[in-house]
């Protein structure tokens, strides 16, 4: 949905140029029904099976306007804190279509979630496990939980977003499981219903799902000859966006044909924890050219958006396109870079791009996810405005901070 039209690049109906002139530069542009799209094209791709949670994984990207849209389209949640819990809710979410990941639970995150009737916990270590139980205990509840599996299959991804592989932090081993499954049959006020994987981000082979699959569906046999009641299954989220746009994203004929039709097969109820796919594409970061600089034979594009807005470059080497606002014959290679204070603040390295000069806009591609929700202060900037595109419409979905706003916690 952000694409050229007649050599001007153009977000749904609106020529980007129009919100340079509006919004102070830089801002995180997002296009409405290309997430409205995205919803609607994995709904029906699992839509076969009988019972499916599609629960958006919020911290791909977290503001209330977008969770509010997703909420409409009966998409749940995936959290990995209580800050995401209170958003989803307060976005108009059920608690009953929360599931809770991540490693590092603390107590008053378990005691205010069980409050709240969240649907279920992914357990991701033995004491974890424990800690449920005895708050729930206290609380008098009996809560569902699932366990989360880490089935050594290789996402064959970025090393720093895999997380399905021996020596991750995230999940447990078959072998820890097994060992400790009286352990867990002993633990009376939590019930495990379900067993969820998330083996990596940003995957394009749709095969290392397929191969998980298999690891759990194997293993959920085991366990429920164990005396486990096992009624649900999570297959986690990582289907992978273009970011180059040579690329062809995630090959979900392949998922469908091998994945859901093992799911079919497998009978369980189905959660998915979709994020980048939802919001990747959707949306762009907009920066001005402050300076074109010359040096020992290279061309530095600096813009006015660094690192501390858009840090996935800087922390894992990813790639975006950056388009140019208008596309000129004339080309260039460019190092583009920001105004941060480290060497790492970089989105692209000797880019062929069309010539920019000072004053012109680009815009970073497919910048939706892990975007703005990584975006910091760090060199006291303060954070940038999200804009909402619907067709020939834009609207403010998040004002960009003022001095005052990032200073007013400090006490001095
Ligand atoms: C447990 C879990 N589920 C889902 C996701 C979403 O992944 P993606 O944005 O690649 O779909 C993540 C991402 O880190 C995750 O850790």
């Amino acid at each position: 949905m952000i694409e050229y039209r007649n050599n001007i690049l153009m977000c749904e109906d609106i020529d980007i140029r129009e919100l340079a002139e509006i919004y102070e530069s830089p801002f995180y542009i997002y296009s409405r029904n290309d997430i409205l799209n995205k919803i609607r094209f994995l709904k029906d791709i699992f839509s076969s099976l009988n019972d499916v949670l599609i629960a958006y994984a919020v911290k791909a990207e977290n503001n209330l306007s977008i969770l509010k849209m997703m909420i409409e389209e009966g998409i749940g949640a995936d959290v990995v804190s209580i800050g995401e819990i209170l958003k989803y809710i307060k976005a108009g979410g059920k608690p009953h279509n929360i599931v809770f990941s991540g490693v590092a639970k603390t107590k008053e995150e378990i005691k205010k979630s069980i409050e709240l009737n969240i649907k279920r916990f992914n357990i991701e270590s033995i004491p974890e496990a424990v800690r449920i139980n005895d708050i729930a205990k206290e609380l008098k509840k009996r809560v569902k939980c699932s366990i989360r599996v880490n089935p050594n299959v290789d996402a064959h991804t970025h090393q720093k977003i895999t997380t399905g592989i021996n020596g991750n932090k995230f999940g447990l081993s078959i072998k820890t499981i097994k060992e400790n499954a009286e352990l867990l049959k002993s633990l009376d006020n939590i019930e495990i219903e379900s067993l969820s994987m998330h083996i990596g981000s940003q995957m394009t082979d749709a095969e290392p799902f397929y191969k998980a699959i298999l690891v759990m569906k194997d293993l959920i046999e085991e366990i429920k000859n164990m005396g486990f009641n096992i009624t649900d299954i999570d297959i986690g989220g990582g289907y992978g966006v273009r970011y180059n746009r040579d690329n062809l994203g995630f090959d979900f004929d392949k998922f469908k044909t091998e994945s859901i039709n093992l799911l079919k097969e497998m009978n369980l109820k189905v959660t998915t924890e979709p994020g980048r796919y939802f919001t990747a594409e959707s949306g762009a970061l907009i920066m001005r050219v402050e300076y074109v600089k010359e040096e020992l034979g290279r061309k530095y594009i600096i813009l006015d958006g660094g690192m501390n807005d858009y840090i996935r470059a800087a922390m894992y080497d990813a790639y975006n396109e950056i388009y140019p606002l208008v596309k000129k014959e004339n080309v260039s290679n460019y190092d583009f870079a920001g105004p941060i204070c480290e060497s790492s603040d970089f989105f692209a390295y000797n880019r062929e791009c069309s010539e920019l000069k000072e004053g012109d806009y680009a815009a970073l591609l497919d910048a939706g996810a892990y975007g703005f929700s990584m975006a910091s202060n760090y060199n006291s900037r303060p954070l940038i405005s999200q804009i909402m595109i619907d067709k020939d419409k834009h609207y403010i979905i998040r004002k960009k901070q003022t001095f005052e706003d990032m200073i007013k916690d400090e006490i001095i």
